[in-house]
């Protein structure tokens, strides 16, 4: 049975199930996210078992005349969607705002860095390692796109626009988590091998957008994703900037440019599915946000804390870099940018959904402001990352 969940909205990175995931017996459905004891993790010869969904995991939604949209969209999507991919040649690399290590100042470059770093505070770094380990899960987020009908990469060097333009996202994307993986190791200030070791987890885990394989609701996930990202990116730059870092500003800055560019591209097509299909975009759309938008790094784990994504949401909250006001935000500037409120010759089911879409980000801010209201206790949490520090969460 689906877990439905009509809880108020806390955790700004939304993870949309409940808060505890402590119920450990794998004989108790109560938690979303079930992992194995500890005992279990600490076994080397039990095999690597991930973190499992007890809600129902639904496959294949869209009917099949549905998925035929996607062939009808080919050629417009080659003229319109893969222009906002950028050559190569003329893209950034992560060499090129990292010490140069064939240069005779290669030490130089890297005591600098590491003399700035010193100026930015501990729950700055969580923040940014939880952004850098959410960009090197990205197998997790390929494999996603993949998993949606009429648009995957069917071979894997496919020459549909659709899966020309996943494979040349992906290797846009890769170089975001490699930037500031390389950046973080230099810097001097966090333990990289817990680091890694969370990625390793994570990248075994996967993630569950909940996005059935239909592309309506991958495409809506990935507008979402991608503001997301360019919000949180775009704040870890402000505050370094604020912290006097002005070379870590520029590196968060410049992946959040990327992922402004990844936005405008998923919500061009969500746009046209509203043209060709108002009422199944509309029903995906209001569908998608009532199961909540999760986040890619949902299922998060270093071998130690069982809320570390929690954890390292709080953080990111008490900073400002992705709050739960981004989260309404997001949605107010999607309902906007489809011109939801407008939309015209929708069924009755469809016009119920778009007032549902429509009214959700006021409820939600409402909701928040209530959940701020109450007197939250804060408690200080010990990060793997920064060695065991802890932060107030
Ligand atoms: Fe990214
Ligand atoms: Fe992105």
């Amino acid at each position: 049975m689906a877990l439905k969940l009509n809880s108020a909205f806390v955790c700004p990175y939304h993870n949309p199930r409940p808060q505890s995931r402590r119920p450990r017996s794998h004989r108790v459905f109560m938690a979303s996210t079930l992992r194995p004891t500890s005992i279990e993790v600490e076994n080397p010869k039990k095999p690597f078992s991930p973190p499992r969904e007890v809600h129902v995991q639904v496959t294949h939604s869209l009917p099949p005349q549905k998925i035929e949209v996607f062939k009808s969209m080919e050629g417009w999507a080659e003229k319109n969607i893969l222009v906002h991919l950028k050559p190569v040649e003329k893209c950034w690399q992560p060499q090129d705002f990292l010490p140069d290590p064939t240069s005779e100042g290669f030490y130089e470059q890297v005591e600098e860095l590491r003399e700035r770093a010193k100026e930015l505070p501990d729950d700055y770094f969580v923040v940014l390692v939880g952004d850098m380990i959410t960009e090197e899960a990205l197998p997790t987020y390929q494999t996603m796109l993949n998993t949606l009908d009429g648009v995957r990469d069917e071979t894997g060097a496919s020459l549909t626009p659709w899966a020309v333009w996943t494979r040349a996202w992906t290797a846009e994307e890769n170089r975001h988590g490699d930037l500031l993986n390389k950046y973080l190791y230099l810097s001097g200030r966090v333990d990289m091998k817990q680091i890694e070791k969370t990625i390793q987890y994570l990248i075994g885990s996967g993630m569950d957008p909940r996005t059935e394989n239909s592309p309506y609701l991958g495409f809506i996930y990935t507008s979402f994703q991608e503001r997301a990202t360019f919000i949180s990116h775009g704040n870890t730059a402000r505050l370094a900037k604020e912290h006097g870092d002005m070379k870590l500003a520029q590196i968060c800055g410049t992946i959040a440019a990327d992922e402004k560019r990844h936005e405008t591209a998923y919500t061009k097509i969500v746009e046209k599915l509203f043209e060709i299909d108002p009422d199944g975009t509309v029903l995906a759309f209001a569908d998608m946000m009532r199961k909540k938008i999760s986040m890619p790094a949902h299922l998060m784990y270093d071998g130690q804390d069982d809320n570390l994504f929690e954890h390292f949401s709080a953080v990111a909250q008490r900073l400002g870099v992705y709050t739960a006001k981004d989260y309404a935000d997001i949605l107010e500037f999607l309902v906007g940018r489809w011109n939801l409120e407008k939309l015209t010759g929708l069924s009755g089911e469809g016009r119920k959904a778009q007032d549902y879409v429509c009214g959700l980000a006021p409820r939600i801010r409402k909701l928040e402001e209530r959940a701020q209201g109450r007197v939250k206790q804060a408690t200080a949490v010990p990060f793997s990352w920064i060695f065991g520090r802890k932060m107030m969460v």
